[in-house]
Order: C-alpha cells, then sequence, then structure tokens
C-alpha cells in the first residue's frame, strides 16, 4: 500500500511522537465545549484534536457544526484539527470529508481482520489524495464512545495482527486495545504494558489509546513513554460540562 504523502493529521502524530508528547483528542457536541478545550490547548501552547462522533455528525446540523469547528479553528492560537471518530460508514466519511474534517477514524473494529483491513485500505484510498488522515482500531475497545457506561474491557490487539494491518492498509493511527475501554472502567484499570510496547516496537504508524479518561496520569504519562501519540478523552470532559 502506498502512503507517500503525510497527512495533516499524521504530521502532528510523528512530530508529538518524535518530542515525547502525545496529542489530545477530546469529543466536543458544540461550541462550548471547543471553547473550552481550545483555551485549554492554548494555555498549554499544543495542538489538539476536536473528535465529532458519528452521531453528532449524523444528526441534523451535523455538517454545519464541523464547518462552524472548522472556522472557529482557524482563529486559534494553536493547531487544531478536526476529525470524524468511529466512522463505520464510508458515505458518512466522504461527507465529513467534505464539510473539511482534516481526519477520520474508520472504525471496523467490530469486523473480522480481513474486512477491517479492506474498509480501512478503502478509506485510505479515498481520503489520502484529499489530505485527510486515516486512523482505525484493531482489538476492541469495548464500551461506547459517546456514552459513559462501566465496561469491561474486550479484544487486544494482537502485535502481529497489528503489524500486517498498519502496512497493508497505510492508515496514518492505529488505535490499540490493550485493556482500555471507553466510558468508567470497572475497578482499577490494568494497561497490558508488555503488549503495548509490542505493538509499537513492529508498527511504523502512530498509535493511539482511546478511552483516557478514568486512567490515572501515571498510567498516561507511561504510555506516551512507549510511544502512544495520541488519547481521546470523552467521559470526563462531558462529566466536567455537565456540571
Ligand atoms: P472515554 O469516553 O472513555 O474518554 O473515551 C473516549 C474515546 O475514546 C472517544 O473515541
Amino acid at each position: 500500500m502506498e502512503t507517500a504523502m503525510e497527512t495533516r493529521f499524521g504530521e502532528i502524530l510523528s512530530r508529538a511522537q518524535e518530542t515525547g508528547r502525545a496529542v489530545g483528542a477530546f469529543t466536543c457536541y458544540d461550541l462550548l465545549g471547543f471553547e473550552a478545550v481550545v483555551r485549554a490547548a492554548e494555555s498549554y501552547r499544543a495542538p489538539v484534536i476536536i473528535l465529532v462522533s458519528p452521531s453528532s455528525f449524523g444528526a441534523q446540523g451535523g455538517g454545519r457544526l464541523v464547518r462552524a469547528f472548522r472556522a472557529a479553528a482557524k482563529a486559534s492560537s494553536v493547531e487544531v484539527l478536526v476529525q470524524l471518530d468511529h466512522a463505520g460508514d464510508e458515505r458518512l466519511i466522504e461527507r465529513a470529508a467534505d464539510c473539511g474534517v482534516e481526519a477520520v477514524m474508520a472504525d471496523g473494529s467490530k469486523l473480522p481482520f480481513a474486512e477491517n483491513l479492506a474498509f480501512a485500505r478503502s478509506v485510505v484510498r479515498s481520503m489520502r489524495p484529499r489530505g485527510v488522515g486515516v486512523e482505525a482500531e484493531l482489538g476492541r475497545v469495548e464500551g461506547h464512545e459517546d456514552e459513559a457506561g462501566e465496561t469491561l474491557s474486550g479484544a487486544t490487539t494482537e502485535p502481529g495482527d497489528a503489524e500486517e494491518f498498519v502496512k497493508q492498509s497505510g492508515v496514518d493511527c492505529l488505535a490499540v486495545a490493550v485493556g482500555n475501554v471507553h466510558g468508567h472502567y470497572s475497578g482499577t484499570p490494568e494497561l497490558d504494558w508488555g503488549r503495548l510496547e509490542e505493538v509499537r516496537a513492529r508498527i511504523s504508524a502512530s498509535l493511539s489509546l482511546h478511552g483516557a479518561s478514568g486512567l490515572p496520569e501515571a498510567d498516561l504519562e507511561r504510555a506516551v513513554s512507549l510511544g502512544v501519540a495520541k488519547f481521546n478523552v470523552n467521559t470526563e470532559l462531558r462529566m466536567a460540562y455537565f456540571r
């Protein structure tokens, strides 16, 4: 698979990893949430990713919401990139690209390996010429990315599969399942550090950690030190928003 041109998404993540950092990606449902996230990023002079969930993009006004985020991003003093999160439908992905997202997550993690790979390859083929970065998921980060239920961890990412998947799909970023879950952790989170290290050693793409809400700061730091370049947060942000 050709991966000639680096997307802005890929470039921001590679730069973060090279400097021992990770980029925070936060789900926003409106401009108030966006404002809070971007102000925080500005206070750290850090780039940031605004995640738009497929349910808010697919709802009425979803296109306008993405365009509003894109316009507001231009008025910020840090790099702000808008990503469609967890999309399993190529038509939704095309529509989001038409509205200006600079990255998409092609989520085929519920599919068998070959189908997940075919889906990710197809999305990379259509998005890369448009400069849109692609993230995929291998293994299964359980729980709903848009709902804050309590969750047990799902199928973990096999390092050998991850290597083959990245080589053949050409994705910029791979979301790994190493004991992380979306929503609230049931009990103390226990990430499989050995597995994370092995995946990192075998793939060239950036790594992302979904379900960062509820992970202790020391775990986040350790994940970043092992090469995770992006972490996704929704639950903690929404709890703060509703408070
Ligand atoms: P949390 O809700 O657990 O923070 O997960 C968010 C996420 O991974 C969005 O993709």
